[in-house]
């Protein structure tokens, strides 16, 4: 059988070290990190991944400051909450969680976040850094995906790494760190010709499209590892709802380790979120 990679034990020990290291920061200045979390509307999705994200700062020590503004704010207004936000000194991280909205448009938004607060790692700035390897914050859910793969794999030299999905927020920051670890890195997504012929070939396979069960087991060769992005809440027969996989979890027997969902990415996604609000707030010290 395939290892399971435990994705909440993994978080959990990010989480701890994240606390120590606040414990640090406010005994050395006395200001715990702040992260300013905005929610426009009420999109319910959205109120459970804020609300959980809210919680993980309160268990690390984290200040969390809860900016929620009506469905109907206008773009000039949010960029006004942003600047304010960019101006305190007292928020070291700001996140707008996504998707905005409409008419709302989320790239503006997003340019508007000071780089060295934008602990999503979305703001144009951060995403050159990292396509060019030169530091900067990087996008919470790769980073955990990294930080999973990191616990099976000491070296990635010319491993064939295929990601499935091409989102900004997940397929193309990953395919980058990938690359960073001198993987030889296929980018795919839904249009992809002979996905199935493309994924056999991997020695990593990262299944983010969204697309519950998209990738069977003859997609996958013996001893690949494989990380589950997907995570997408389906109705059952008896009306029940369950979380689905991008992945036939059932058919991967034959791989060498793979994440279950949930209690894989999930987990790993708000932890690293607290940790680069250390680094910011770190980075801001200095
Ligand atoms: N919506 C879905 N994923 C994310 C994320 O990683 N960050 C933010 N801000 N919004 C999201």
């Amino acid at each position: 059988m395939a290892d399971l990679i435990n994705g909440r034990a993994i978080a959990a020990r990010l989480v701890r070290d994240v606390s120590e290291q606040v414990a640090a920061i406010v005994a050395q200045s006395g200001l715990a990190p702040g992260l300013a979390v905005v929610l426009v509307g009420s999109d319910a999705a959205s109120e459970v991944y804020v609300a959980r994200k809210i919680e993980t700062c309160r268990a690390v020590g984290i200040r969390s400051i809860e900016r929620r503004l009506p469905a109907d704010t206008s773009q000039a207004e949010l960029l006004s909450l942003i600047d304010e936000l960019n101006a305190d000194p007292t928020v070291h991280g700001i996140l707008v969680q996504l998707p905005l909205p409409a008419p709302l448009d989320s790239n503006l938004v997003l340019d508007r976040i000071k780089p060295a607060k934008d602990v999503d790692g979305f703001h144009p700035v951060n995403v050159g850094r990292l396509s060019t390897g030169t530091g900067g914050l990087v996008p919470c859910t790769p980073l955990g995906c990294m930080m999973l793969l990191d616990e099976v794999i000491d070296d990635y030299r010319g491993l064939n790494a295929v990601v499935i999905g091409k989102s900004n927020i997940v397929g193309k920051p990953l395919a980058l760190l990938l690359l960073e670890r001198e993987c030889t890195v296929t980018v795919t997504h839904i249009e992809t010709r002979d996905l199935a012929d493309i994924a056999r070939r991997a020695d990593i396979v990262v299944a983010a499209a969204g697309a519950p069960r998209l990738v069977r087991g003859y997609w996958v060769k013996e001893g690949a590892v494989v990380i589950d992005v997907g995570i997408t809440r389906m109705t059952a027969a008896d009306g029940k709802t369950k979380l689905v996989g991008d992945c036939a979890t059932d058919e991967l027997g034959h791989a060498r380790a793979i994440t279950p969902v949930p209690g894989g990415v999930g987990p790993m996604t708000i932890a690293c979120l607290v940790a680069n609000t250390v680094c910011a707030a770190t980075l801001a010290a200095h």
